[in-house]
């Protein structure tokens, strides 16, 4: 390396939960354990780059708090926002993963106006769009989101030969909710077409698209309401083991982008 070059930008890993981060940050050479606030960060070396693994904690604030709190702090060359999900889509099952092509926001909806005693209808909410970027420069309002290109492609890649289940380009739901009302979980599946549901994914990637970091979601079901299939933490390790080996293919690539060994 030239002796004014910086370091290669880490890569940023995210998981709410300690058992979606416990051994991703076990693989990690020379750990260094750094808190702002309320948010674990585990920088260390792995898979052929310095990582940053994050512990976000649950939620959609906690996961846009830590993603611009690392952005600020590392300068991340990509972000990986990883972990487990429950199933809407009939044909998977717990331990199938699924990768975000797309993400939506389950959390904003507006309503038509009900008269007083006309009750609830959530079936005629209509998804409410945010703001995600710069005004002026391509800033848009959407409930929908898109992964990065690259990073979809080299997780794909990786999916035959590293996990055992299913692995598919889908649509995540991000909400501050767990659903487990089997009629919810259909229509949100038929009408907006949503694979699995967590509660990060969509915030995580907002703040991503507005500090034009590129950012992909990455969830393996660890519960499954249509199918009876209960909670099962140790899906939680599965999908570290699948997303350590997407970094490894990721920093192959992107070392040779920067002629770096
Ligand atoms: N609904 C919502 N969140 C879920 N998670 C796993 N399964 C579900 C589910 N069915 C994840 C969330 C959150 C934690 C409670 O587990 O992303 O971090």
């Amino acid at each position: 390396m030239k002796e004014d070059a910086l370091p290669a930008a880490p890569l940023l890993i995210q998981g709410a939960m300690d058992v979606e981060t416990d051994w991703l940050i076990d693989c990690l050479s020379h750990p260094t354990e750094e808190w702002e606030g309320a948010w674990r960060f585990v920088r260390g070396e792995a898979a052929g780059r310095q990582l940053v693994v994050s512990v976000t904690g649950i939620g959609m604030a906690n996961a846009a708090a830590a993603t611009a709190l690392a952005v600020r702090r590392y300068r991340p060359r990509a972000i990986l926002n990883q972990g487990t999900a429950g199933g809407y889509h009939p044909d998977l099952h717990r331990g199938d993963l699924v990768l975000g092509w797309v993400m939506v926001n389950l959390g904003a909806f507006s309503s038509p106006h009900r008269d007083r005693g006309a009750g609830v209808c959530p079936e005629q909410w209509t998804p409410f769009p945010v703001s995600v970027g710069r005004p002026g420069e391509g800033r848009r309002d959407c409930y929908r989101l898109e992964g990065d290109w690259e990073l979809l492609q080299t997780a794909l890649e990786a999916a035959p030969a590293h996990h055992t289940g299913r692995v598919a380009a889908g649509v995540l739901g991000t909400a501050d909710q767990w659903n487990r009302e089997v009629d919810r979980i259909r229509f949100l599946h038929e009408t907006l077409g949503v694979w699995a549901e967590e509660m990060e994914t969509f915030a995580a990637a907002q703040v991503a698209a507005g500090l034009g970091v590129p950012f992909l979601g990455l969830r393996i079901l660890s519960n499954h309401e249509l199918h009876g299939e209960g909670y099962d933490r140790t899906t939680g390790l599965h999908c570290q083991r699948f997303v350590l080996e997407v970094a490894r293919r990721l920093s192959r690539s992107f070392n040779q982008e920067e002629n770096l060994p």
